[in-house]
């Protein structure tokens, strides 16, 4: 049964002014997969106002962890922004989703592809000793507007050392030029076969699968794309290429 438990926050990063992580230690939260999310909260007059959050961490990390930005208007992201160190939230256990690995069929390349904080689960994802078993060639694609708004690049670069080529980063910067990123946006480069040349990577229906996790615009058009290449939504019921999580 699903419940709420009491949280503190361990650490906070700003990434930059509007990005930001936070840790937390949560007593008792049960055993999750990574990929999955739960929600988190701010009690507020006897209420708790909560929303759910990928969590970043790996499964068997002390602390657990979220990715957010205060979106403008937004209720609770906005209030967690304010939090610090020290300051008491609600989670709610257990976590939950089906982002997971055990729900994505093996294959020779898996491809992640992130907009924003939607690069948190495939950060938990590559902390996981599974994936480096289950799949021989693994690449994220993490889209954002500007070069400052890339998070986990120590955790991302960590990667590139240890796992040499089995695994491709590409960065994908919509609103200004980057050294070493792509500019533009994930739909249109991986249409145009840009993102694929660059890993030299094949993304077909034969060895690949892809997870999408971040804007359901981006989403709804880098599936438009992947289904014109053949590929199509994975189901339990009826296997495919094609996974992904829409944050709103
Ligand atoms: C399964 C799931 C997992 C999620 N995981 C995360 C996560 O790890 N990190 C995270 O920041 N958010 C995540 N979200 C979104 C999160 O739950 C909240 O919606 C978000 O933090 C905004 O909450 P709010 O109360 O401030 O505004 P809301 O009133 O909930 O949202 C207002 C509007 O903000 C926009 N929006 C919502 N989330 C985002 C976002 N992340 N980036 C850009 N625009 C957004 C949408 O247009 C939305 O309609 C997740 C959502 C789902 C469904
Ligand atoms: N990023 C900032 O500088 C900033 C600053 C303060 C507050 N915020 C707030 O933070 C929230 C989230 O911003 P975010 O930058 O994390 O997320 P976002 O708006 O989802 O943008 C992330 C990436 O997704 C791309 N994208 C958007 N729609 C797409 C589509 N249909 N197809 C393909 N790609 C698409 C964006 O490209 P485009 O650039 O082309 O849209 C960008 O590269 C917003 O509410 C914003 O108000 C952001």
């Amino acid at each position: 049964m699903a419940k709420w438990l009491n949280a503190k926050i361990v650490k906070r990063t700003d990434w930059n002014d509007h990005l930001f992580s936070l840790s937390f230690e949560c007593a008792d939260f049960p055993d999750f997969k990574a990929g999955q999310f739960t929600k988190v909260g701010i009690e507020q007059n006897g209420q708790i106002i909560s929303r759910p959050y990928s969590l970043v961490n790996p499964p068997l990390a002390n602390h657990l962890e979220i990715i957010a930005v205060p979106v403008q208007e937004g209720l609770l992201s906005t209030q967690l922004h304010q939090l610090n160190h020290g300051d008491n939230i609600k989670v709610m256990a257990p976590a939950t989703g089906f982002l997971t690995l055990d729900e994505v069929p093996a294959s020779n390349n898996l491809w992640l592809l992130a907009t924003g904080t939607g690069v948190g689960p495939f950060i938990s994802i590559l902390a996981d000793p599974l994936v480096w078993q289950k799949y021989q060639h693994i690449t994220l694609v993490y889209g954002v507007r500007y070069e400052h708004d890339l998070a986990y690049l120590p955790l991302i670069n960590n990667c590139m050392k240890d796992k040499g080529n089995q695994f491709n980063f590409v960065p994908v910067v919509s609103r200004e030029n980057s050294p070493g990123g792509l500019r533009g946006r994930i739909p249109e480069l991986l249409a145009s076969g840009v993102i694929q040349a660059q890993v030299k990577q094949s993304l077909n229906a034969q060895d690949s699968q892809v997870m999408l996790c971040g804007n359901p615009d981006m989403i709804q058009s880098s599936v438009n794309v992947l289904t014109a290449m053949g590929l199509r939504k994975h189901l339990r019921r009826s296997p495919g290429n094609i996974s992904m999580e829409r944050y709103w």
